[in-house]
């Protein structure tokens, strides 16, 4: 019997801190007039120290658990995607598993940058197809602003944080994700980069002098590439699910910029209201950005289950991805569990095997000795 992919559970989560344009325009030579004209951006929300990108992702995962009513431990793949993530290694899917107490799922990251989450969704749904698993945590997740570059105005105006979590069941019952277009185009890698950091080019004093470990972009290129895929992309998702445009309640535009969204918009000849747009308030928050679009839709009952959205992504890569989803909703459940009181648990258990694992050192190590 053919398995599908469904989506039952979302969440979301931003820091606290607002950003607005006016303040930027104290920080480098631009206007809240300019910024809002060009993008559509009026304020976007930044981490504290004390966030981070696996901090923002813990939260919109045990809100995305809780509406699915799903327990941590019942969840078996967690992938994060996200091009802001903790460390070079470990996964912040590791982090995220450890601190929600996901303690029978496997768990890593995604580099496809912005298109990322739908890539995540894609590749968590075929795992749910082939029957091998059931239940799977996709997570964007992003700190942005601790890669912008505070003094360059092309790049620093546009960028937000936050996080966005939906939870993926298995069921015979036919909907949720119906179908997947990924693609990438490796010879547009160094049109918006981070140069250092990685194998290429290792961190040193001179890398953190040039500012190489900070976002650089080529703005027009990017903008002329994410003009000519986005379209054709939703095209291609919609066709793959032998649907027409149509039977499409909603567009869900990666949040880059209102131009490319009113762009691709036209191409495809719906109107802005069929497109969900939330960037004035959040600017681009890369992975982030589809799962938080969606979360606020979901929540004020604007997407209801039946409802077909085409979500469609671009990013640095190149990369750009789309899929059509049958939106579901949570499964029936008998019991109410409580993902966030797991986090507790999950804490003590994840010192106790640190403690295990101390202890096991001193006894092995003596033994070495001996
Ligand atoms: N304030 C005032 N002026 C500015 C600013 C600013 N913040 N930024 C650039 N300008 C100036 C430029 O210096 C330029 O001046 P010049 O003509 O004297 O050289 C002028 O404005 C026009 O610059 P353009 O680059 O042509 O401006 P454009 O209309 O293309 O808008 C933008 C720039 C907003 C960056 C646009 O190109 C864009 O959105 N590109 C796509 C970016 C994107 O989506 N990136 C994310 C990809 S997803 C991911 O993977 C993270």
């Amino acid at each position: 019997m053919a398995r599908y992919a469904h989506i039952t559970g979302w969440g979301m989560a931003v820091p606290e801190r607002v950003l607005t344009n006016h303040e930027l325009a104290q920080m480098v030579d631009t206007s809240d007039e300019w910024i809002r004209s060009r993008t559509g951006i009026g304020e976007r929300h930044i981490a504290a120290p004390n966030e981070s990108t696996a901090t923002l992702a813990v939260e919109a995962a045990i809100k995305a658990l809780t509406v699915a009513n799903l327990a941590p431990d019942q969840v078996e793949l967690i992938i994060v995607a996200s091009a802001t993530p903790e460390h070079i290694f470990p996964a912040t899917a590791c982090l995220v598993q450890d601190r929600i107490g996901a303690v029978k799922a496997g768990a890593f990251d995604l580099s496809a940058a912005c298109s990322g989450f739908v890539y995540g969704l894609n590749m968590a749904a075929q795992a749910i197809r082939t029957g091998s698993m059931n239940n799977a945590l996709v997570i964007g997740a992003e700190t942005l602003s601790k890669f912008t570059d505070w003094e360059d105005r092309n790049t620093c105006v546009l960028f937000g944080d936050g996080s966005g979590a939906f939870v993926l069941q298995g069921s015979d019952e036919p909907g949720g994700i119906l179908s997947a277009v990924l693609r990438s185009d490796g010879s547009g890698g160094d049109l918006l980069i981070v140069p250092a950091g990685g194998s290429h080019l290792p961190a040193s004093t001179e890398t953190v002098k040039n500012r190489q470990h900070l976002i650089q972009m080529n703005g027009r290129e990017v903008f002329r590439f994410a003009t000519r895929v986005m379209a054709q992309a939703t095209r291609e998702a919609v066709q793959a699910a032998q649907l027409t445009m149509d039977d499409i309640k909603f567009v869900v535009p990666h949040q880059a910029n209102k131009r490319i969204i009113e762009n691709a918009a036209n191409q495809l000849e719906i109107s802005l209201e069929r497109c969900l747009i939330n960037l004035e308030r959040y600017g681009n928050t890369s992975t982030a950005s589809i799962p938080i679009a969606i979360c606020e839709a979901a929540e004020d009952g604007r997407i209801q289950p039946g409802d077909r959205l085409v979500m469609v992504a671009f990013g640095a890569g190149l990369t750009w991805a789309s899929l059509v989803a049958q939106w579901s909703g949570p499964f029936p459940t008998k019991h109410k569990v409580y993902p966030a009181w797991y986090r507790v648990w999950a804490r003590v258990s994840s010192l106790m095997r640190r403690f295990r694992r101390h202890v096991e050192g001193l006894i092995w190590g003596t033994k070495e000795q001996g």
